[in-house]
């Protein structure tokens, strides 16, 4: 697949606002209560720091690596962890971070898994939702845009690993 174009969707600034809604929204959940944010790699890592940034809760920050995707834009439907935990998470408040649910496929294997390492809570937190393409269901907390079937870049988003550092996130036009 070659792109064409990226096309600006959602404005830097538009994101950021948001992510400072649901931040605010989280704090209040949580209170002085610690939470242990999961940081889904990698997509999820430029939400994950400016969420972060501006949760008043005591955190913890914890990387996992989960794959449903191969290099293309079409959903495998083969989920694995490629990079677990390092730390346990049982009786702990877990906060997942995602960077934008498709199929679901890959949430709800990461929440089943997930689930069985006992923690106080567990919660569900993504930037970005296309709930038109849902194959299986996901109880999503926190949902920062919902968006159409489009494929999109940028804050942390990829195509076949670029455009990741996009600032804003844009629509791609692929080329024919
Ligand atoms: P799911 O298992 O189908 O929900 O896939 C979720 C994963 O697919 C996300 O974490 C992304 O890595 C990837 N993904 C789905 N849609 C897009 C998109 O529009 N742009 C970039 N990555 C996407
Ligand atoms: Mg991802």
């Amino acid at each position: 697949m070659k792109i064409k174009a990226v096309h600006e969707y959602l404005s830097e600034e538009k994101v950021t606002k948001r992510v400072a809604e649901m931040a605010a929204q989280i704090s209040e959940v949580y209170g002085d209560e610690p939470v242990c944010l999961i940081c889904i790699l990698k997509g999820s890592v430029f939400f994950t720091v400016e969420l972060a940034k501006r949760i008043t809760a005591p955190v913890e920050l914890e990387f996992m690596c989960v794959s449903s995707y191969g290099s293309d834009t079409k959903s495998s439907g083969v989920v694995k962890i490629t990079k677990d935990l390092d730390v346990s998470i049982e009786g702990k408040n877990v906060l997942v971070i995602e960077d934008i649910i498709d199929s679901g496929r890959t949430l709800s294997y990461l929440l089943e898994n997930l689930k069985t390492r006992n923690p106080k809570s567990l919660r569900l937190c993504t930037l970005l939702d296309k709930p038109d393409r849902r194959v299986v269901k996901v109880d999503v907390d926190y949902v920062g845009f919902e968006i159409p079937d489009e494929f999109v870049v940028g804050f942390g988003l990829d195509c076949n690993q670029q455009y990741r550092n996009l600032p804003y996130i844009g629509y791609v036009e692929i080329e024919e």
